[in-house]
């Protein structure tokens, strides 16, 4: 997508366009995309217009999730689990992280190969959201199944296959929550469900429909783009071998290497927003219900902002890179997603001496908001 970014880019940082039939305005200048991030007079709403009746359930559910509410009810509604995703409360996790990154790399250890994604990133990520709710382990792969389906339904490329799709997948997942709902009713234990079952200090408790909009919403953030973050690292060592030597002489490169990889290969290439007002940024006149698309891959690569954006330097810094969101609804859990990479990236780097693809057939998965690869199979020594 990246000479598209820079070719639109080129001709206006806001640009007119109509892509994949969404009309609006595409922002690819990075301080342009920051400024309208920060501002909350550009609010979210959901990727479902409003005048569709059908895939009612998905949208209802939509419609409760943290990241398309406005204030109050987000900050009600993000506060209340924002405890469990701070620096100091994740630094408990670490050591089960790393025991599950490993465990999963022994699995596959003897083999000399594995597929990144479903045999190392996916089951990760699974395994640590799952824990963090209060999920049995084994319904991990039904979680896999169904962040993969519902990604689907809030990027432009979706058919009205998927989201048929996603809205029976939306009402399993409602069913599935809602006798775990009953359960830690009962039985309160120390996970997200029976805090989000407590009673809430920051206003109003939430509403049994609101609690699970935000596991579909954590089960869907916690899933995708943390695997893709996870798999377009190796992709980027794989395909920049000088700075994966690096990162192997000095592997306190590593935070500073996945912050680059964060910016060069976003998970997140795109997010939007609707204009409340009318607005103007940097001479460009935003009408009241204009709809506005954030290319988050294209702010990150902005050569105004960037040097050598077309770049990855593993070494770059600073580097403040878009690909969390900001203001408000920057990434909640944003400190997990580095914190699995980090355990992910470092368990390849203590087990291997060499990576390499195993096939040249690489192919990226056909979305447009998202950066994801359909599979990465490597052999290593
Ligand atoms: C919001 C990216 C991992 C939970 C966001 C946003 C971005 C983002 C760009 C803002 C969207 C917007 O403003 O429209 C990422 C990336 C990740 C990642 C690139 C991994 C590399 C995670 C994980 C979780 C999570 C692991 C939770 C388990 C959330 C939630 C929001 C959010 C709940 C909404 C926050 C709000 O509305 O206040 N994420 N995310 N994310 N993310 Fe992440």
């Amino acid at each position: 997508p990246y000479s598209f970014y820079d070719n639109i880019r080129s001709t206006n940082p806001i640009y007119k366009g109509n892509f994949f039939r969404y009309p609006g305005w595409y922002v690819t200048g990075y301080e342009e995309a920051n400024l309208i991030l920060k501002d909350i007079r550009f609010q979210n709403r959901i990727p479902l217009p409003e005048t569709t009746k059908k895939y009612e359930v998905l949208k209802n559910v939509q419609k409760q999730m943290m990241l398309y509410k406005n204030q109050p009810d987000h900050n009600r509604l993000r506060k209340i689990v924002s405890e469990r995703f701070t620096p100091r409360a994740l630094e408990q996790l670490i050591p089960i992280i790393k025991e599950t990154a490993n465990g999963l790399f022994c699995h596959v250890a003897n083999q000399k190969r594995m597929n990144v994604i479903s045999d190392f990133a996916f089951p990760l990520a699974s395994l640590v959201i799952a824990n963090m709710l209060g999920v049995p382990k084994q319904e991990k792969d039904q979680f896999r199944q169904w962040a993969l389906t519902l990604i689907q339904t809030i990027d432009h490329t979706r058919s009205k296959e998927s989201l048929a799709k996603g809205n029976d997948t939306t009402l399993e997942m409602i069913q599935y929550f809602q006798q775990l709902i009953q359960k830690r009713k009962q039985d309160p234990q120390d996970d997200l469900i029976s805090l989000l079952l407590s009673d809430n200090q920051n206003g109003e408790p939430l509403t049994d429909a609101e609690i699970i909009s935000t596991c579909i919403l954590l089960v869907i953030a916690g899933h995708e783009t943390t695997v893709n973050l996870i798999a377009n690292s190796v992709y980027c060592f794989l395909t920049h071998p000088t700075q994966y030597d690096k990162l192997q002489a000095n592997p306190l490169l590593l935070d500073s290497a996945i912050q680059e990889i964060l910016r060069y290969e976003s998970p997140t290439q795109m997010t939007a927003r609707i204009a409340a007002e009318d607005l103007t940024i940097n001479q460009t006149e935003i009408k009241k219900g204009d709809h506005v698309y954030l290319l988050i891959g294209a702010a990150n690569r902005d050569p105004k902002k960037f040097i050598n954006a077309n770049s990855l330097d593993i070494t770059r810094s600073p580097n403040p890179h878009l690909s969390f969101g900001s203001g408000i609804h920057f990434c909640l859990g944003a400190t997990l997603a580095k914190i699995e990479a980090q355990a992910a990236i470092q368990t390849i780097l203590e087990h291997t001496q060499k990576i390499k693809f195993e096939t040249t057939e690489i192919e990226w998965r056909n979305l447009v908001g998202f950066r994801a690869l359909k599979e990465l199979p490597i052999i290593f020594e």
